[in-house]
């Protein structure tokens, strides 16, 4: 059945495969930052590198990314774009190394700094990694990264602690302080770094 109905939109399937990309967007990652965000003192100015839920045709390739058994993903992800559409951040299109540091320069001068990024860094080459990790080495606040385990340079990966291959390295400020299930299901602390 799904051969047939290939075969019969070939020509609409292959537009959309040669100008989209595949990727995982997971709003639940958000409770991955969130007891790192409760721990900073208040207010704090939020600086995410990441990408723009407001076209509706951008959803929809979204949700159509996400496996089709993991219904609870798809209906977090429309509530999400929901409430992005409704109130949404101040966004800036444009490369993340090119962006950052002016966008952390207009952040409000009474709030402590947050540059945080989720499953971002593993598009850029290792020169790339390198520049983002110095440039937001040098701006003011926190940094907040979650990345694969062997994404971002400099951070020394806690192999004591108990993880599954598949998870994520949190740390904050360059210090691994747990590892975080990829779809944002569950933390694990690394005490004692
Ligand atoms: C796998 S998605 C993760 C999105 C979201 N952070 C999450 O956790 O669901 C990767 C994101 O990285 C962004 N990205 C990749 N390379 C980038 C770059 N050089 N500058 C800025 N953003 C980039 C993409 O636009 C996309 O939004």
């Amino acid at each position: 059945m799904f051969a047939g109905w290939l075969a019969e939109h070939w020509n609409d399937v292959r537009d959309v495969a040669l100008t989209h990309a595949t990727q995982t967007n997971e709003a639940a990652r958000c409770a991955l930052h969130l007891p790192v965000l409760g721990g900073i003192e208040g207010p704090i100015a939020l600086l995410e590198v990441r990408l723009d839920v407001r076209s509706s045709a951008d959803v929809e390739w979204l949700d159509a990314l996400v496996w089709p058994e993991h219904d609870d993903r798809r209906g977090r992800l429309r509530a999400a774009a929901e409430i992005a559409a409704r109130t949404p951040p101040l966004l800036v299109s444009g490369d993340l190394n090119e962006q950052s540091a002016a966008l952390a320069a207009s952040a409000p001068s009474d709030a402590t700094l947050v540059v945080f990024h989720t499953a971002v860094l593993m598009y850029l080459d290792d020169a790339g990694r390198e520049a983002f990790v110095r440039q937001v080495g040098e701006l003011p606040g926190h940094w907040l990264s979650v990345e694969g385990r062997s994404v971002v340079p400099g951070i020394r990966v806690r192999d004591d602690v108990p993880n599954d291959g598949s998870d994520l390295v949190l740390a904050v400020d360059g210090v691994q302080r747990a590892w975080a299930h990829p779809h944002g299901r569950a933390l694990t602390w690394a005490p004692n770094p």
